[in-house]
């Protein structure tokens, strides 16, 4: 999964803001590794939807638990969707501590979102208080088992973003090392509440985000995105963090790429043992290794190479395709931005080889 840029907000933005939201589609589009996400007040949402034109997601900043009746002022997360939202933040501190939303509360809005097809972002993070007294680990576990619904199956764009109360607008924000031990931290907690499904959420950073503290914590690989709040609002700033973000995850998508290749080749060497089963294995392994050698350490591919390699072609044109990229698109971005292909390839990869294997990968790429 890539980095996830998600700009929240709050109750900030009329029409002629929408301006912003422009210039932030176009930065993605240009950098389009990275998942970019703005969450908008629920006014905007149709709109920012038409100003993006598809080239970011856009989400809502709260839900109401029920999907209609009689609750004058709130919104449903079915509403959200159906305004153009494909993601919902949920338990904003925000919204704990000004409007007393308790876990349960959360946990609702979360099941609301799930039900709308709606990924949850839903926010967790200690006090002041509680970070001085050490107590930070403990907090965002209550937190999250009791915000995070048994049975969650988690819809696309759904995270956890670790935001602590103390850094939200301070300017302050934690040491790198608090923040990965944080991170890992949910991390557990996550695989405790739901499961194998965990692989399929995020771990966002939040609090006093700005282009100059962005790449020391989007280097942390415990951290899946951010984000953020009063940078958000200037399009300038918000871009800058975008085009860090995408070049941090080119290069984690180029590491996760060589150590796919490591795993293809050592499993071909041994199923290629078996003459029946190395027949299907064989391209891919060939491919992955042409591919790297070609493409990260040597120069570019040639479309015109022989037919073994169509398979696993096919297979990065879906993740191109899935990814948003058309075939010219893909075929111009396999020369100068071979990052990119990386990146199609680890996806891919991922897709083949299963959210079990993918961890092992992470963790070879991270030694490599
Ligand atoms: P700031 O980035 O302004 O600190 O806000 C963080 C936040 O609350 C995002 O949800």
């Amino acid at each position: 999964m890539s980095l996830l840029i998600a700009g929240n907000w709050k109750m900030n933005g009329l029409g002629n803001q929408l301006e912003d939201i422009r210039a932030v589609a176009e930065c993605a589009d240009a950098n389009p590794i990275v998942d970019v996400l703005m969450c908008v007040p629920s006014t905007l949402i149709s709109r920012a939807v038409q100003s993006s034109a598809g080239r970011i997601a856009i989400g809502g900043e709260d839900c109401a638990p029920d999907a209609a009746g009689a609750f004058t002022g709130d919104i449903s997360a079915e509403m959200l969707k159906d305004a153009g939202a494909s993601v919902v933040l949920a338990g904003h501190s925000e919204r704990r501590r000004k409007y007393h939303e308790t876990d349960v509360m959360v946990g609702a809005k979360v099941t609301a979102a799930s039900r709308a097809g709606l990924g949850a972002i839903i926010c967790v993070g200690e006090t002041k208080d509680q970070h001085a007294r050490g107590d930070a680990l403990s907090v965002c576990a209550e937190q999250i088992a009791g915000s995070l619904p048994q049975n969650l199956e988690p819809c696309s764009g759904s995270a956890i973003a670790y935001e602590p109360l103390w850094a939200i607008g301070s300017g302050q924000t934690p040491r790198l090392d608090e923040i990965a031990k944080t991170l890992r931290h949910i991390r557990g907690c996550l695989r405790t509440q739901i499961g194998e499904q965990e692989g399929a959420m995020r771990i966002l950073y939040g609090g006093s985000i700005t282009p100059d503290n962005a790449r020391g914590i989007l280097e942390l690989p415990e951290v899946g995105g951010l984000l953020i709040g009063g940078a958000s609002l200037r399009s300038r700033d918000l871009s800058a963090i975008i085009r860090v973000a995408d070049e941090i995850a080119g290069q984690r998508s180029t590491g996760l790429c060589k150590a796919a290749t490591c795993e293809i080749e050592q499993l071909a060497a041994e199923r290629l043992v078996a003459p029946s089963s190395g027949l299907a294995f064989d391209p891919v392994a060939r491919f992955a290794n042409g591919w790297v050698s070609r493409n990260v350490e040597v120069g570019p591919f040639s479309w015109d190479d022989p037919p073994i390699y169509e398979g696993p072609i096919q297979l990065f044109r879906d993740a191109a395709a899935q990814a948003g990229f058309s075939d010219s698109e893909l075929e111009r971005s396999l020369g100068p931005v071979p990052q990119f292909i990386a990146h199609s390839f680890s996806e891919a990869a991922a897709r083949w080889l299963g959210a079990e294997h993918l961890r092992r990968l992470e963790a070879k790429a991270a030694s490599l």
